[in-house]
């Protein structure tokens, strides 16, 4: 069997073969396709990216419709089952699972950076009592580029890690202290001995700088979250990630630019709007006129439907597991039988059914979150820290692959043709 596919031209009838490779085109060949030889020749149209793939990675596999879910070849439930959070995200930055000596490596370098200037204090300072925890963390990791110049040096292998290792230490405390400064709270600081979970608590929870709250099964639950949320291959965050870095800007930069991507209600934001919704509905009476509203158009089940999966989301199905062990410890939440309701509602109805909408990673995340005593508008930032590892790693892949160049896409234009000014104009001009 031949690696090729033949196109034929009906304009000219002419044939073009072009080679096939890892199931795809490439783009670039399409453009021998003209009618004539001075013709810009053929492009593909995809918004939204549907069906293009922009980059070769060896970092997290999905196949969306047996929902599979795998970071560097192992399945997301046995990460989520038997690793922590430093293990994966060091799994998913360099490839493998640490030995014992580069566990304790790694965890030595995250917490030498556990850390931010006063002056990002400061700066935090402010931002209004009542800002969106989202943009803080947006705005205070755009402004951490100012801190590290050195950064800027994206081809040195030496200072990629540094920023991998800077940011990665760092982004739990802008989001902790982004927390507090809603709450008009004093900043408690990191206590790098602490787990990374558990440290974070502490940083939202303690009441003083002296006091180190440790819940040990609530730490492992937000453990088990940040496994799950750490990557999730071309995702609109991961892909701003990418696009951004591929200018060269710094890191820091870049994530701030994926972080402000995931921030969408469509996206991360999701896990808040879901809260929202529940709450909206009220009790489980109201679901049938809430579906009736989804099914006339009038807004959508948040927390249902995923643009690659078209089956369960591998990531929910432990959600909800985890669910079950935090409520152990905070009493069970009304909203967690009110969710599991709508979705057996929602998974029996045809409207569903036949579109493949399932529920994803936001749906239950929220109700988690909440039980912990956080607030929706945090957990949009509960799902950044995590995603930040995802991020680096895409971000150091895309930088070391010799493949890639600045991220440009092509458009169809579809506007005026050339035209003049009008009089008005430039009479007013002379
Ligand atoms: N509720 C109701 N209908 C939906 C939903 C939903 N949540 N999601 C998709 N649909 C419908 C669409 O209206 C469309 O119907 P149609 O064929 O009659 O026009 C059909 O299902 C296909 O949906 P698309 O919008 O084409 O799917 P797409 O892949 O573009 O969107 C997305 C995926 C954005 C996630 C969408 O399902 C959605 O908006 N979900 C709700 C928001 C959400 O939960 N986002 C989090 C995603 S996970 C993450 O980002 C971490």
């Amino acid at each position: 069997m031949e690696n090729t596919v033949t196109i034929t031209d009906n304009r000219t009838e002419k044939q073009y073969t072009l080679p096939i490779t890892n199931d795809t085109v490439k783009a670039m060949d399409l453009r021998k396709i003209k009618v004539n030889p001075d013709d810009f020749g053929m492009m593909s149209y995809d918004p939204a990216f549907t069906n293009t793939a922009s980059c070769k990675s060896q970092i997290t596999f999905i196949d969306g419709d047996k929902g599979i879910l795998r970071y560097r070849g192992y399945d997301i439930a046995d990460l989520a089952a038997f690793c922590t959070f430093p293990q994966v995200a060091y799994l998913v930055i360099h490839g493998e699972l640490p030995t014992p000596e580069q566990e304790s490596a790694w965890l030595t370098e995250l917490r030498a950076h556990m850390y931010v200037f006063e002056n990002i204090k400061k700066f935090m300072e402010g931002f209004r009592h009542d800002a969106h925890p989202m943009g803080m963390l947006v705005s205070t990791m755009a402004a951490l580029s100012t801190f590290y110049p050195d950064a800027k040096d994206v081809r040195n292998p030496e200072t990629q890690m540094h920023s991998i290792h800077r940011i990665i230490g760092k982004i739990p405390i802008i989001a902790a202290y982004g927390y507090r400064h809603s709450k008009g709270l004093d900043y408690i600081p990191p206590e790098p001995k602490m787990g990374y979970a558990e440290n974070f608590l502490n940083m939202i929870w303690a009441r003083s700088p002296m006091e180190h709250l440790r819940n040990p099964v609530l730490a492992r639950a937000l453990d088990v979250l940040f496994i799950l949320h750490i990557d999730h291959e071309q995702n609109c965050s991961t892909n701003a990630m990418r696009a951004v870095g591929s200018s060269e800007a710094d890191p820091f930069l870049s994530t701030a630019a994926a972080a402000a991507g995931l921030a969408g209600p469509l996206h991360g934001g999701a896990n808040e709007a879901v809260l929202k919704m529940l709450g909206e509905i009220g009790s489980k009476e109201n679901i049938p006129e809430f579906i009736k509203g989804v099914k006339e158009g009038k807004q959508k089940l948040m927390g249902f439907g995923h643009r690659v999966y078209k089956n369960y989301d591998p990531r929910a199905k432990q959600i909800k597991k985890t669910a079950e062990e935090v409520f152990t410890i905070t009493g069970r939440s009304k909203k967690i039988d009110l969710a599991m309701e709508l979705e057996r509602i929602a998974l029996t109805d045809d409207y569903f059914v036949s579109r493949k909408l399932y529920p994803n990673v936001d749906y239950y995340s929220g109700i988690i979150y909440e039980a912990m005593g956080l607030e929706p508008k945090m957990f949009t930032v509960l799902f950044a820290i995590p995603r930040a590892v995802g991020w680096l790693a895409q971000w150091h892949e895309l930088i070391n692959d010799p493949e890639q160049k600045i991220a440009r896409p092509r458009q169809v234009y579809v506007g005026h043709e050339q035209r003049k000014l009008p009089d008005s104009y430039t009479h007013a001009a002379r």
